[in-house]
């Protein structure tokens, strides 16, 4: 039904309980035999298992309904791009396009009979995993960075039950110490280098696909760990594969400036990144030097004939800002940084697709620093009046 195989040496292994090339320690892709699957792209009923059939599960699936995200059309901001979509990623259950990816790798901990899942996180991954851990029964441990991890996030953790350890680090460093807990304690690691995770998340592109019935020229993605924008890349490779179009859009990575390891390895057209070492944004959860999946992810972006941007803070706030107050579109500051990009793009695009990764309601912290507190008077209508 399926093989993992490594995008370094190519290797396949017909296992489920690797995460990575035991050759060549290349990171994994999951590949099928594509002339079995037959999907349906009728524009209705949206989900992620609507597409079960190009998942690599074998059971029932632990679902708390994710996927099936509004694709809104951008009428007010102006931008180089002639049709702009938003796809709001932050309606998911846990407010995160995390839970796309969650869904299907707490299904294949189910399977493959594990008691406890274990990531690291920049705060969304583990907001995610502690709702998929609850719902299936299963421990969950997450290690973040200390002082680090927007509010909203970190109160989901704590209260879906997952055990939360933070870090006097960044999150390089947590995501080195999960994988060699992963290893001894026999944890099931849940981080994007796990290629079953990936997988829920290529459904992105499949709803885009369903949801427009066209491809789009190009979707702009915030990276992080660049998990998600190699993820939506396959999605639509396969859409190729299975004979349902024959182009796939320009994948643009967007990176905040203070953690942009993606960008500075593209403007050198380098497949490899340097780690960054202390990577500084005001967009947490993609404040990462070392990526994992950049080797995915620069694959993705040269072989689409993409791009990687670097947007600074002021930037991100203010595409923020445009998105909540003229489209009614409420996302975290990571969120913001794929619409940053497009609207700094200096190509004409006919149409594209802004993923906006993250629920506005993430980062409370943030939203005061940068819009201020309420005005607060004395309750007499006279004066409140005046304020207006
Ligand atoms: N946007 C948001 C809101 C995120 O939480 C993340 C990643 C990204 C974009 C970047 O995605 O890592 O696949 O390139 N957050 C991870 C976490 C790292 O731990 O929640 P990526």
């Amino acid at each position: 039904m399926y093989l993992l195989r490594c995008i370094e040496c190519g290797s396949e292994f017909d296992s489920d309980f690797i995460y990575q090339c035991s050759k060549c320690n290349g990171l994994l892709d999951v590949v099928y035999d594509y002339s079995e699957i037959k999907l349906n792209f009728d524009g209705k009923n949206l989900s992620v298992w609507k597409y079960k059939e190009a998942l690599p599960v074998r059971t029932d699936p632990v679902s708390l309904r994710e996927g099936g995200t509004p694709l809104y059309r951008i009428e007010k901001i102006e931008s180089g791009v002639k049709t702009l979509f938003v796809k709001h990623e932050g309606l998911n259950p846990s407010g995160s396009f995390k839970d796309r990816g969650m869904t299907v790798g707490v299904t294949k901990a189910i399977e493959l009979k594990m008691r406890t899942v274990i990531c690291a996180s920049t705060g969304n991954t583990s907001a995610s995993m502690a709702m998929y851990a609850a719902k299936a029964g299963l421990k969950a441990v997450v290690i973040l960075p200390s002082g680090k991890v927007a509010l909203g996030k970190l109160a989901q953790a704590l209260m879906h039950g997952a055990k939360v350890i933070a870090i006097k680090d960044n999150f390089d460093k947590a995501l080195e110490i999960v994988k060699s807990l992963a290893m001894r304690k026999s944890l099931y690691l849940l981080n994007s280098i796990n290629p079953f995770r990936l997988e829920g998340q290529k459904t992105i592109a499949y709803e885009i696909y369903d949801e427009l019935g066209f491809v789009p020229e190009a979707i702009f993605v915030p990276v992080g760990n660049a998990g998600n924008i190699s993820a939506i890349y396959k999605g639509f490779k396969e859409l190729v594969e299975m004979g349902y179009t024959d182009e796939v859009p320009r994948m643009i990575g967007v990176q905040a400036k203070g953690a942009n390891p993606v960008y500075r390895a593209f403007v050198k057209g380098s497949k490899e990144i340097e780690p960054v070492k202390n990577p500084e944004t005001i967009a947490t959860a993609i404040r990462i030097g070392a990526p994992v999946n950049a080797k995915k992810a620069l694959r993705a972006i040269y072989e689409s004939g993409g791009a990687v941007i670097e947007v600074s803070d002021e930037e991100i706030v203010e595409a923020q800002k445009l998105l909540a107050a003229k489209e009614g579109i409420g996302v975290e500051p990571a969120s913001a940084a794929s619409l940053a990009g497009a609207l700094k793009f200096e190509e004409e695009i006919e149409s594209a697709v802004c993923i906006a990764t993250g629920n506005l309601l993430k980062d409370p912290d943030e939203v005061i620093r940068v819009c201020g507190k309420p005005i607060e008077v004395e309750a007499n209508v006279d004066v409140i009046e005046k304020l207006l």
